[in-house]
């Protein structure tokens, strides 16, 4: 059932788990746990195997509902209390999950109608998880009794430190088109709109006779041929209300624990990377006591500066408070059409990454990998050749690691912020993804990697911050491919920019508002033309390329950069702007851009506007960005064959640094280290540099 009244504005007062040492404190270390999908006998070599690992903390009883209710009026704690006592009396701490990311059998056979619908009415079958409507009065009650059951089993179990609210909520289930979504849906919009006037406004509903006259006419964008071309106002509502009805079923089973364990602080795992935008965590982060993220590597060079891009992100939301990992892979994944494996030493350089940008826990999953099951190809903490191996070693290393990390004081420090930022919006990335704009090609997410890895190129690391938060404070701030903006969202830019900022905006930035209604009067429209005064430009049309027979399918900029996809064609600019570079030679003159602005700077109040209207690959967008016109903007220029991030605390900071290359770099050793805490791949020179190989990694710190 969906709770429109369910939502809290304030946000949940930060709170960390406690580990089992004596002081509760030190970086958290280990996996999710599934000692239920193994034989009892295996239970103590895991904890010798942990123990060896130095593994403090396991995420448990994730998938675990049908062995705890193994039918409708069985409950079986008996192994659960077992292998919690097993874990706790060996040191380690139990984030205990809700067990309700996966029903028993039973329940779905019962019960089929809590099963999630898709587009085109077809019933989702019961046997892999999360086969669940987030809207099922059904499926709420006994996840809900599961949830009661667990929390006055274990709330004072003092083994168990942290709760686990169920898994990566909208892996399986982020949309659901069943009655149970249309009833949701419908008090939804009438929540948000008070009458069907505003929906209809909203929607643009006049467009194609798409009116209603009661909230009973609103249905969920269901399939509707294959032409259909859903209204993409009611879409971007329709994905923001299944982010919420999870979100809202998340809060339902958090307030049954929390009531009856008010002390014990809970999470859910978010799925933060730049391939996925399931649910809005701006939101969601505001409903958990501590902020926890599941990454998995992107393959290929953007490895390190995917992580480092999503992980920003992450810290974003935990809002400078610690997070904590709690799924990554020790090797492959097995889900993937290729699975490439980890190559020697960046099981360590990854999980280092994520501790640099503000992880205070570091935990993969699983820690034992499975015999059977779908997952039985993904990597493990102990692999399936078990503990004399080089993954079982790895992690015995980085356990050490954390443990040398955590006793020098790491726990709690902050991430330092940069000069720049580049915004992120959940509307923005599922607005770029409807099927009704000038391009399907369009991803804000993808668009903000693209500006994250080109700043890395000339050596500026940015923060990747969420736009509802505050980012005033920043130099300058970058907007790449936002396509949706509220009109306050523009007056914060231009009272951003009025008193001094340094405001970089995109080709396909501020197109349409927060209905995906377009913005009049030339591009960009939003903000009823104040976006367009800020940055001293109009645009009247969109250039589009692609493979088009007899077609130049790129275009040429005056700086002698390419564009292939998309250029505005800018026809007038403001008195008082630069144009730093137009389009020009034989394909500009084929498409009729020849001399049109591109790339814009303009002067606004005591602030300025950068203005790139047109796509650029990764390379060309490095050197605009590090050219003299952008001197403002790439001021604070570091080293591009690293990346580097400070964690500070009250007495000193932490200096991470990482070679984001394939090949060996050397570095000199920055006087400013006190002491060197970790030299990861890395050899001393006879000069006194030291080389850090591929994967390498150094971990300082100064003035402590
Ligand atoms: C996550 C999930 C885990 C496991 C993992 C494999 O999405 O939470 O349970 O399936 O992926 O990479």
């Amino acid at each position: 059932m969906y709770d429109a009244q369910a939502g809290s504005n304030a946000c949940r007062p930060f709170r960390w788990p406690n580990l089992l040492n004596d002081s509760g404190r030190g970086l958290g270390y280990g996996g999710d746990y599934n000692p239920d999908q193994w034989p009892e006998s295996v239970w103590d070599d895991d904890i010798r195997l942990m123990r060896q690992a130095r593994v403090n903390m396991v995420s448990l009883a994730i998938f675990s509902w049908d062995r705890i209710q193994p039918s409708e009026d069985v409950w079986d704690f008996d192994w659960l209390d077992r292998i919690i006592d097993k874990l706790g009396k060996a040191g380690i701490a139990v984030d205990l999950a809700s067990a309700t990311a996966s029903a028993p059998m039973w329940l779905y056979a019962k019960h089929p109608e809590v099963l999630p619908v898709e587009a085109d009415g077809t019933v989702v079958h019961a046997g892999s998880r999360q086969s669940w409507r987030p809207t099922s009065p059904v499926y709420r009650q006994y996840a809900l009794e599961v949830c009661r059951r667990l929390a006055e089993r274990y709330g004072d179990n003092p083994y168990v430190t942290a709760w686990h609210v169920g898994n990566e909520y909208g892996w399986n289930n982020a949309v659901d088109y069943s009655p149970d979504a249309q009833r949701a849906f419908r008090e939804w919009c009438r929540e948000r709109y008070g009458d069907v006037q505003h929906v209809n406004e909203a929607w643009g509903a006049a467009f194609w006779s798409q009116e209603v006259r009661s909230f009973d006419e609103i249905d969920v964008p269901r399939h509707m041929g294959n032409d259909a071309m859903a209204n993409p106002s009611k879409q971007l509502d329709f994905t923001r209300f299944c982010s919420d009805a999870l979100r809202t079923f998340y809060m339902a089973e958090r307030d049954v624990i929390a009531s009856i364990c008010p002390d014990k602080p809970i999470t859910t795992n978010f799925m933060v990377s730049t391939d996925q935008c399931a649910v809005d965590y701006a939101a969601w982060s505001k409903e958990v006591d501590f902020v926890s993220n599941d990454h998995y590597f992107t393959a290929g060079e953007a490895h390190l500066d995917e992580l480092a891009c999503s992980d920003s992100l992450v810290s974003g939301f935990a809002d400078g408070n610690p997070w904590c990992l709690l799924e990554h892979s020790t090797s492959a994944v097995q889900w993937k059409p290729i699975n490439s494996r980890k190559r020697s030493g960046e099981l360590m350089r990854d999980a280092l990454s994520h501790v640099a940008f503000g992880a205070d826990s570091i935990n993969f999953f699983q820690w034992r990998q499975s015999r059977s099951g779908a997952e039985a190809f993904h990597s493990a903490m102990v692999p399936h050749a078990g503990e004399n191996t080089t993954v079982f070693n790895e992690v015995c290393e980085l356990g050490k690691t954390l443990r040398i990390l955590g006793d020098a004081g790491l726990q709690g420090s902050t991430v330092r912020p940069s000069d720049v930022a580049i915004l992120f919006s959940a509307d923005a990335e599922w607005a770029t993804r409807s099927q009704t704009l000038p391009t399907t090609r369009l991803s804000h997410w993808h668009g903000i990697r693209e500006w994250y890895r080109a700043l890395l190129d000339i050596g500026v690391r940015a923060d990747v911050v969420p736009l509802a938060q505050d980012w005033e404070g920043y130099r300058t701030v970058i907007l790449p491919t936002m396509l949706t903006l509220a009109d306050a969202d523009v007056r914060r830019f231009a009272a951003f920019v009025q008193s001094g900022g340094r405001m970089v905006v995109d080709y396909a930035t501020g197109l349409v508002d927060e209905s995906f209604h377009v913005g009049l009067g030339g591009y960009p429209g939003c903000g009823g033309g104040l976006l367009r005064e800020m940055l001293g430009v109009r645009g009247e049309e969109i250039n589009i390329l692609g493979p088009v027979d007899g077609e130049f399918d790129l275009v040429r900029l005056s700086n002698g950069t390419v564009s292939r996809l998309w250029q505005n064609v800018v026809t007038s600019v403001a008195d008082d702007a630069t144009v730093v570079a137009y389009y020009d030679g034989v394909e500009a003159r084929e498409w009729e851009l020849q001399g049109v602005p591109a790339i814009v700077r303009h002067p606004y109040g005591e602030g300025e506007t950068y203005y790139v209207g047109c796509d650029l690959n990764l390379d060309d967008l490095a050197s605009v960005i590090g050219s003299e016109a952008f001197a403002e903007v790439s001021a604070q220029v570091g080293d591009p064959r690293f990346i580097r991030v400070a964690r500070d605390t009250e007495c000193g900071s932490f200096d991470f640094l990482f070679n984001r290359q394939s090949q060996p770099v050397t570095v000199k050793p920055d006087p400013a280290w006190a002491t060197v805490l970790l030299e990861h791949r890395c050899r001393r020179l006879d000069d006194g540099t030291i080389e850090l190989d591929r994967n390498g990694a150094i971990v300082a710190m100064d003035g402590v």
